[in-house]
């Protein structure tokens, strides 16, 4: 009896004392749960329990003259017959800063590179750069000189005067839609991409020319954010204050760093942004704002990459669209995934086979949180 005794207060002592550590740990690292899991927790059930975003039409929406004001700077680099007299089947915007010249070239000489487009897949696209000027006054002069020079050689630049950083990408994101309302509208498809991502536009051509005999309306594809939170941590770029955005979870939205939409959703999306308060500073997110009160919803495709780099293998080259984060291998990438043998990877049973265990393998590793889900090794 006493010895069950005093078995039973030991008992009740490691448990106490295990409680104690638990909540001990959680204290410590509060600001590391909430950010991980609790924010989480709060704005999936949000998205997929309420999913009403009504809020947004309520409260940010401003009058047509404010939200027309707010994206209204003048054009120091323009081009009005980009698109004149052109069947344009893409409308492709690259996100550039003044001094990314490198980027750009690379572009031009390898998945922008308009004869080739036109030569080897016999459709108009049309790729443009988009910018701002440069944040740093003292280099401004000099890198707007250099902006000209360029422009003249390629013509192929569209500048505002508003500063290019990161806290404007939403003024970059109503240039892109106010341009194409205005100067390119028939293009049949519009897609915005970071100039630090490849795009395979071959694979691209080949899908969209897919959606075209379907009627190609109402698409808006890339990698899908659903029910993302909002970041409340000041150290991160991301940061959202409460009072600019104080609920639990955005609406979704296409990852930023390259999506694709159809004239009729891009003409929406402008008519959407003539209504709604530029001041939130994440562009991806403000365009899922105007996409929900347009009431379009995105399109996952798996072989468009978020944040990462696609893996290097033919049986990826053979169907990714996009993949983040290059620069110095943009012409390597290029070669090999437009070399005639990708083509063929995955033909015949013995192809597939291979190329299906080839991105299992690639994919499907757990903690790769890489470019392209584990799904896309099976499609
Ligand atoms: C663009 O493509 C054409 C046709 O394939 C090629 O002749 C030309 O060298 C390419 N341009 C650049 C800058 O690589
Ligand atoms: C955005 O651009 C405007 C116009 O150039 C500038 O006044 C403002 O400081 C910029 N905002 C940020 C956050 O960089
Ligand atoms: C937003 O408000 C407008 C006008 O009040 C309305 O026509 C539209 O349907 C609303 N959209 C959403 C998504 O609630
Ligand atoms: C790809 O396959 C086709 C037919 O299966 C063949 O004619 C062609 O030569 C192959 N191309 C390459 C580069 O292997």
């Amino acid at each position: 009896m006493f010895i069950n005794l005093r078995r039973v207060r030991k008992c009740r002592i490691m448990h106490l004392f295990s409680m104690c550590c638990v909540l001990l740990v959680l204290m410590v690292c509060w600001e590391e749960v909430d950010y991980h899991i609790v924010s989480h927790v709060q704005s999936y059930s949000y998205r997929y329990l309420v999913n009403s975003y009504d809020f947004i039409n309520k409260s940010l929406s401003v009058t047509r003259r404010e939200a027309d004001s707010s994206g209204r700077f003048p054009y120091l680099i323009d081009h009005k017959a980009t698109c004149v007299g052109n069947d344009v089947l893409l409308l492709l915007f690259v996100k550039s800063s003044p001094k990314n010249f490198r980027r750009r070239q690379s572009i031009r000489s390898t998945w922008g590179n308009h004869t080739y487009l036109k030569k080897e897949l016999g459709v108009t696209v049309k790729v443009v750069f988009v910018m701002g000027v440069s944040a740093n006054r003292h280099e401004r002069g000099a890198l707007q000189e250099k902006l000209r020079a360029e422009d003249s050689l390629h013509g192929d630049l569209l500048q505002q005067d508003f500063a290019d950083t990161f806290h404007n990408l939403t003024l970059k994101l109503l240039l892109q839609f106010r341009w194409a309302h205005a100067r390119c509208a028939h293009a049949r498809f519009l897609m915005s991409a970071d100039d630090d991502v490849f795009v395979h536009v071959p694979n691209l051509v080949h899908y969209l020319q897919g959606l075209v005999q379907q009627g190609a309306v109402d698409v808006w594809v890339g990698h899908v954010h659903r029910g993302a939170p909002p970041v409340r941590r000041k150290s991160s770029k991301y940061y959202m204050p409460v009072q600019t955005y104080r609920w639990s979870s955005y609406p979704d939205y296409t990852a930023g760093a390259g999506y694709v939409v159809s004239r009729d959703v891009a003409e929406k999306i402008y008519q959407a942004s003539l209504s709604l308060n530029a001041l939130l500073h994440i562009d991806d997110v403000f365009m899922g704002m105007c996409a929900n009160v347009a009431r379009v919803s995105p399109q996952e495709h798996v072989y468009f990459s978020g944040e990462g780099k696609a893996p290097y293998h033919p049986c990826i080259y053979e169907k990714m669209i996009t993949s983040h984060g290059h620069e110095d291998d943009v012409a390597y990438l290029w070669r090999e995934a437009t070399a005639p043998e990708v083509s063929n990877v995955s033909s015949g049973l013995v192809g597939k086979m291979y190329c299906t265990t080839v991105k299992i393998l690639l994919l499907c590793r757990p903690f790769f949180i890489n470019s392209y889900s584990c799904k896309a090794a099976f499609s």
